[in-house]
């Protein structure tokens, strides 16, 4: 378990694909719906939301101008920003510590938001095995360095038992089934301090493939996440739901 940052041209800061659409469908179906389950604000992020807001459309008009759009000035901007990208947001604020004060997560991958509103890194990461003693620090620190002019970005990787991209569930299950019926999800998730209220916005970006395309395109692709799979420890199996998946995936391997 690693910080994995690297530093982000803002150029690349959103990415937008033939999804767009269809995702921002599905946010739009999920703001009617599960309005509560996918966004949460405190007052205390209101300035910084609209701060997001007004840099998101700068840099689509900088970096994606064919993409048109209208905002509905009475909703809450991290709702209106969050409708123009494919990215889920967050943003932070420093007070005593670092606090998520407003996010839109739509797609997030088996964790609750309203229990994370109004917290802070710590909190936010407690159900993550060894991160306390491992990530706590070094990520708290990050944050108290993080400037307008140098943003990052990293990956995680899961795998599950379906590819919709709304999981709010916080318990998560193995894999079920044989690695074809698996599917293996990508968060690229972007970090950077915006310039006037200094937030800290971190984004998340949801890509998924079905093990089954990921083996046929690259033979070494079963291998590999075996190898990644027996290198976590037991309780970072255990919490993301990959007990006894190895070895599943061993005999089917051999
Ligand atoms: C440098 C910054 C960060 C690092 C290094 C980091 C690292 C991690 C790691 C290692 C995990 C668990 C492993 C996994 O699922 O693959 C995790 C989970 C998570 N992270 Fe972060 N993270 C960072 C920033 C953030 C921020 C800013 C948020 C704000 C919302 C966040 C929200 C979460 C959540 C919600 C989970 C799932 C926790 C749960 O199971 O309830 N992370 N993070």
């Amino acid at each position: 378990m690693t910080m994995g940052l690297r530093p982000l041209d803002l150029a690349n800061w959103l990415e937008v694909d033939h999804n767009r659409s269809t995702e921002l469908e599905l946010k739009q179906r999920l703001f009617t719906e599960k309005f509560e389950t996918v966004v949460a604000t405190n007052a205390e992020g209101d300035e910084a939301s609209a701060e997001l807001l007004a840099c998101i459309e700068e840099s689509l008009k900088e970096f994606h101008p064919e993409i048109s759009y209208t905002i509905d000035k009475a909703e809450h901007p991290i709702v209106s920003a969050s409708r123009l990208v494919q990215e889920d947001l967050c943003v932070l604020v420093k007070s005593d510590d670092w606090r998520l004060q407003a996010a839109s997560v739509c797609f997030p991958s088996r964790w609750d938001l309203s229990t994370k509103i109004g917290t802070t890194l710590d909190a936010i990461h407690s159900p993550v095995p060894d991160y306390d003693a491992e990530l706590g620090s070094p990520t708290n620190a990050f944050f108290d360095r993080l400037k307008p002019d140098r943003s990052f970005w990293r990956l995680n990787w899961t795998l599950l038992d379906n590819p919709t991209l709304h999981q709010p569930l916080s318990v998560r299950r193995s894999p079920s089934g044989d690695l074809d019926d698996w599917y293996f999800r990508v968060e690229r998730q972007t970090l950077r301090q915006l310039p006037k209220t200094n937030a800290n916005v971190f984004t998340i970006r949801n890509y998924v493939a079905s093990a089954k395309t990921l083996r046929e395109l690259d033979p070494e692709f079963g291998p590999n996440l075996l190898a990644a799979l027996d290198s976590a420890p037991e309780s970072m199996q255990r919490y993301k739901g990959w007990l006894g998946v190895a070895d599943k995936l061993r005999s089917e391997l051999s």
